[in-house]
C-alpha cells in the first residue's frame, strides 16, 4: 500500500488563485492523497469556486463559520490547521495555502524520500516565489533555495514547501498541548513557530528541486500588513478586501455606500486597503448613506461642510465653526472638499467649539488631521497628538504637503498619544 498524504489547504478570500492551488493537487502524479479544504468563511465568490471541486471524493470541505470580529483573536490559518489535524487520516502531512501551486511531482518526490528514509521525519524543497500584480502579471520571480539539513528551519522554509510524518503529531501534542501555536502575534510566521516544534523530533531534510510556486498577491496578509500600524488613526477611510469602504471613527467602523462616498467628497485615490483581521476589530457603527444628509446625528465626522458663507468641520457629532479665513487657510482645506448643506440641515447640528487660527487647550486642534512639528508627523485623535512613522504615513496615503505645521507652544499644549508605528513580531528562538 502506498502511504497516504493528507494535504491541508487553508483558504480565505482568494477567488483569483484558490482554484490554482486545488487544481495543482488534482494534477499530482501521486494519487493517494486526501485534501482538506479549511475555508475561513470566505466570501461567496470564493466559496462558489471551491464548491466546483467537491465532487472528487478525496476532497473534503470545511467552513469555519468564523465571525469577522473574532478573526484577529488567533493566527487563523494555524487554528484551521489544528482543526484539520484532528481529522486527517494520512501517513504524511503536507501544507498548502490558497495562493500556492504544487508542481505535479511534489507529492511523488517527497513521499519517495520519506518512504526510503525511515529516519527522516520532515522533508522540504525549493520554492519559486512569484510576485504578481492585481491583474495576475508577474512582477518578479526568485527561487527560495534549500539550505542543507536544517535543525533550525524557522524563517528559512515556507509553509507550502514541507511534508512531515503524521507520527510526529502525537509527540508535539503531548509536549505542547496543541500542534500549531495559533497565538495571534505569530500571524506573520506561524509556520516558523511550528517548524521549531517539529525540528525537536527531526531535522528538515532538503530536496533540492523546486516543487511549488508561491504567489505573492497584492491582497496577501503580509502585503497589506506591511507598515500598517496596529491601531488605525481616526478619520481614516479604508477599503476592505471585499472592496467595501469604511470610515474609521475612534473604535467604530462605518460603512460608506457609493452614493454617499461621492456626495461626501471622499477620494478613491486615498483609500487604504486593510486586512480583515485588523478592520473587524472595529465595532460596526451606523452606515454612512445618503440619509446622513437629513440627519445631523448620522453625518460623518471629519468633513468640511458649508452653509452660505460659513464653513464648519464635523467632529464629535458636532459642527465646529471655522473662525476666520486665516484658520481655514491653516487647515489647508480645499474648495472641492466643501460639502454644501442646506440651512435646515445645519440647524440640526449641535455647534461645537470653534476652530481658531492657533491651537491650545482652550482652542482644541481639529481631530483626524495630520500635523507637523520639527519634521515629525502627528495625527490628532482623542485630544492627543499621535506620532506617526514616515513609512506608516506613506502606507496610510497621507499627503505630507497637507500637514499643518504646529508652533512650539501649540505642540506643547497637547498630550502625545501612543506612536503609530509598524511592528512585526517574528517568531524567534527562545534559546
Ligand atoms: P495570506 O493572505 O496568503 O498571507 P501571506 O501574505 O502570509 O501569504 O494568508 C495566509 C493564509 O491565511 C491563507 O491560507 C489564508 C489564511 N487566512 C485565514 O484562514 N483567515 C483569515 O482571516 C486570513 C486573513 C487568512
Ligand atoms: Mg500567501
Amino acid at each position: 500500500m502506498k502511504p497516504k498524504v493528507s494535504i491541508i489547504l487553508t483558504s480565505y478570500n482568494k477567488p483569483d488563485t484558490v482554484h490554482l492551488a486545488i487544481e495543482s493537487v488534482l494534477a499530482q502524479k501521486y494519487d493517494n492523497w486526501e485534501l482538506l479544504i479549511m475555508d475561513d468563511h470566505s466570501n461567496d465568490k470564493t466559496k462558489r469556486i471551491i464548491k466546483g471541486f467537491l465532487q472528487d471524493s478525496r476532497i473534503q470541505y470545511f467552513d469555519s463559520g468564523i465571525r469577522d470580529e473574532d478573526r484577529h483573536k488567533t493566527t487563523r490559518y494555524a487554528t484551521l490547521i489544528n482543526e484539520a489535524l484532528e481529522k486527517v487520516s494520512g501517513d504524511y502531512i503536507s501544507y498548502l495555502t490558497d495562493d500556492d501551486i504544487y508542481l505535479p511531482e511534489r507529492l511523488s518526490e517527497m513521499t519517495t524520500i520519506l518512504n526510503n528514509s525511515p529516519s527522516y521525519g520532515v522533508v522540504y524543497s525549493k520554492q519559486l516565489v512569484r510576485k504578481i500584480d492585481q491583474s495576475g502579471r508577474t512582477v518578479y520571480e526568485k527561487v527560495r533555495e534549500t539550505n542543507g539539513i536544517l535543525t533550525k528551519p524557522q524563517n528559512l522554509v515556507d509553509h507550502c514547501s514541507v511534508m512531515h510524518r503524521a507520527s510526529l503529531l502525537p509527540l508535539i501534542l503531548a509536549k505542547y498541548g496543541s500542534y500549531w501555536d495559533d497565538s495571534p502575534e505569530y500571524w506573520h510566521n506561524g509556520d516558523a513557530a511550528f517548524w521549531a516544534r517539529l525540528a525537536e523530533w527531526s531535522p528538515f531534510y532538503p530536496i533540492p528541486k523546486v516543487l511549488d510556486i508561491c504567489l505573492k498577491t497584492p491582497d496577501s496578509f503580509q502585503e497589506l500588513n506591511a507598515f500598517m500600524p496596529k491601531e488605525l488613526p481616526t478619520g481614516l477611510v479604508v477599503l476592505s478586501t471585499n472592496e467595501n469602504t469604511f470610515l474609521i471613527d475612534g473604535n467604530i467602523r462605518r460603512k460608506i455606500d457609493e452614493a454617499a462616498f461621492r456626495m461626501l467628497k471622499y477620494d478613491r485615490k486615498q483609500l487604504v486597503k486593510v486586512h480583515d483581521p485588523l478592520l473587524y476589530q472595529y465595532r460596526e457603527g451606523a452606515p454612512i448613506e445618503k440619509s446622513v444628509f437629513s440627519n445631523a446625528k448620522l453625518f460623518p465626522n471629519y468633513r468640511f461642510i458649508k452653509c452660505g458663507k460659513s464653513i464648519f468641520y464635523t467632529e464629535g457629532g458636532c459642527a465646529r465653526p471655522i473662525e476666520s479665513a486665516d484658520a481655514l487657510r491653516r487647515l489647508k482645506a480645499d474648495l472641492k472638499d466643501f460639502i454644501l448643506v442646506a440651512p435646515e440641515m445645519l440647524e440640526d447640528f449641535q455647534i461645537g467649539k470653534p476652530i481658531s487660527r492657533t491651537f491650545d487647550q482652550k482652542n482644541p486642534i481639529p481631530e483626524g488631521k495630520l500635523f507637523l512639528y520639527k519634521r515629525h508627523f502627528f495625527v490628532s485623535g482623542n485630544g492627543e497628538l499621535k506620532p506617526m512613522e514616515a513609512k506608516v504615513l506613506r502606507k496610510l496615503k497621507y499627503d505630507k504637503s497637507l500637514a499643518i505645521p504646529l508652533s512650539k507652544y501649540e505642540f506643547a499644549s497637547f498630550p502625545k498619544g501612543e506612536s503609530l508605528k509598524w511592528e512585526v513580531v517574528r517568531w524567534k528562538d527562545k534559546n
